[in-house]
Order: structure tokens, then sequence, then C-alpha cells
């Protein structure tokens, strides 16, 4: 490949610009149970706090994934399509999708994500590394549409790739963000991409199961104190957003496993009774009042893979790791 192809493309969807109106963000802040999407944690901090949670001890989804991938790489190697697009939602630093390659032998390299900086960062690095490997940075929302877009659409058919298989790879639980019913909708949205391209593409997608409360708790609320820092970092991220002025010391992190909905819920609490402003408006919090920052679902399989039909897949392979904590499914378009 020509030197001068070293750098990857970019294309940016999302503008994540303080100053702009965040009316979805404010809604959440004026609701009964106030609330911010779990999105607002990945600002350029935040995607890094991130990288460090998954290296901490009690953050087990990380690590089980990896082993999953180990272990059952090369089985499904025989069901996942090689010469594909992969499509990598949520690829932070990429470096799970860079460990599939040899195993996966990608065509090209998409990798989408919402902290549009860190991404860019990260792609460029990888490129580096990967010289002979096309590779397009999608920095965007796909929480609220996913959609390669006519950008992207117009990369692939550049070089000759619209036609191949796509797969689109979405490890580490983060399907598990969403409400079912937007998990839904999101799983949908996927197939539909995967439908766009040639035969053989699927979803390959990591989830986290349902287990024991005494491990799936400390994974959120570790000794170190990161993942509360994660939390809090969420704080100054808005505060940019909408000129806010939450005072991150004044919130108190905590997590719990919700068994009825089956979700791990974040909470910030605020330490007494607190006015926060923002750019055109106010809310008073009370003494110990929560802020829900995130919802961490947890599947299990049999309903995971009714999900996937229902969002329009095939019959759908799953394997998992010898605790039975984690699974990563194919699901064939
Ligand atoms: C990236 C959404 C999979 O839910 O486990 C980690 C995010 N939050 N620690 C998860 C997270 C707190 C993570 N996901």
């Amino acid at each position: 490949m020509r030197a001068t192809d070293l750098s990857p493309r970019f294309v940016q969807l999302h503008q994540p610009r303080a100053g702009v109106a965040h009316p979805e963000l404010i809604a959440g802040l004026m609701q009964t149970q106030a609330r911010v999407s779990p999105k607002y944690f990945y600002d350029a901090l935040g995607s890094r706090l991130f990288d460090a949670i998954t290296e901490l001890p009690e953050y087990y989804p990380t690590r089980t994934e990896a082993s999953v991938f180990e272990q059952h790489g090369a089985d499904m190697a025989r069901h996942v399509p090689s010469e594909a697009v992969l499509i990598d939602l949520g690829a932070g630093s990429c470096a799970k999708a860079a460990r599939l390659f040899p195993v996966l032998q990608p065509s090209a390299y998409v990798p989408v994500d919402i902290s549009v900086d860190y991404l860019r960062d990260t792609v460029d690095a990888l490129q580096q590394r990967q010289p002979d490997l096309p590779m397009l940075g999608l920095g965007m929302d796909f929480s609220t549409l996913f959609d390669l877009g006519p950008a992207a659409r117009d990369w692939l058919s550049d070089r000759a790739l619209a036609q191949q298989p796509r797969v689109v790879f979405y490890p580490g639980s983060s399907i598990g963000n969403f409400l079912p019913h937007e998990a839904l909708a999101l799983l949908c949205q996927a197939h539909a991409v995967c439908e766009a391209g040639g035969a053989g593409g699927g979803l390959l997608i990591g989830v986290d199961r349902v287990k024991p409360r005494a491990v799936l708790e400390p994974a959120y609320d570790d000794a170190l104190g990161v993942t509360a820092a994660f939390n809090r970092n969420l704080l100054r991220h808005v505060n940019r957003l909408i000129g806010a002025n939450f005072a991150p010391e004044a919130w108190h992190h905590s997590a719990f496993f919700n068994a009825e909905e089956s979700r791990i819920e974040m909470h910030l609490h605020s330490t007494g009774a607190q006015t926060v402003r923002w750019c055109g408006g106010e809310r008073l919090f009370e003494d110990g009042e929560s802020l829900h920052t995130e919802s961490s679902y947890k599947w299990e399989p049999e309903a995971f893979a009714a999900l996937l039909r229902e969002a329009g897949f095939g019959e759908a392979q799953h394997w998992t790791d010898a605790k039975g904590w984690f699974s990563v499914f194919w699901a064939p378009a």
C-alpha cells in the first residue's frame, strides 16, 4: 500500500459541541428520577477511565470475554466469514477487534464510536501498525440511529468493498446499556446494516450474564474507586456540554444489582441538598437524592437468543466461559 494511504479516513457525524442545545440531556435531569444517558461517560477522559476499569481485578467482563474469544476463536471463525467488512460498535481503543484480525481476516475495518477525538487517535495508531488494512473511523452516536450513512457507503464502494459480507462486532456487553426495547431497535438496525452487504454477514456480540450479586456488585464498585471516578467524570462532561455547575466532589457513587430488572444500576447521590444550575434551568437535589447514570442489563442466553430472532437474525450460535459468566453470540443475518 502507498505510504500516503497510511492515515485512516475519518468521518465525523457526531459533533460533541459545548454550548449547543442538548434537549434530551436536560429533559433527563428534570425527570422525577433524574437520569443522564451512560453515553455521556465517554469524553476523552471517560474513555481512558473505562480502559482503566477493564484492568481492575473486580471487573470480570473484559477478561472473561477475552477468554471466550481465546478459547473459541477458531470455532467462531468457522461461522464468521473472512474478508468481511468488520464494523466495530463502540470501538474505543480498538484493541478487541485488533486481536481478532488474525482469526477473522477482515478486508476492511470500520470502527464506530461516540468519543470522536479518542477514536481518531486510536484508529491513527492502529493504522500505523496495520498499514495494509483499509480503515474508516466513524465518529457517531449509534445509540439514536445506527446506519453507515452515505460517506461510509461511498468509501466502501470506492474500494470495491460494498458487496463484501458485513460483520457487526459489538463486544463488551455494551448492549446491556440499553433497555430491552431499545436493544431490540439497535439490533434491528444492525441487522439492516448486515443485510445491505454481501451474503454471509451477521452480528458477533458479547453479552454479560446473570450471576451472583457478590460477583456483580464489586465489578461496578471497585476498591480503588476507579468506577466511582468514571461515574463522577460524567458530571464534568455534562458541565461542559450544557454549562452546568455540578460539583463532582458533592456526589457519591453507588452501584447495585436490581434483580427484578436483571440489571446493575449506577447512581450518583447528592451529599446534602444542593441546587444545580445550567444554561436555561436548574434543579434542587435533596440530600441523598440520586441521578441515575447507567443500567447494565445481564441477559440469560435463552432470552438474548430470542431477542436476536425478534430483530430478524437467523439461528444464533453462542460460546461461553467455564463459569458461564459471559457469552459471545454469532447471529447470521
Ligand atoms: C461498557 C457498558 C459494557 O456496563 O459493564 C463499566 C460500562 N460501567 N463499569 C458495563 C461500565 C461501569 C460497561 N459497558
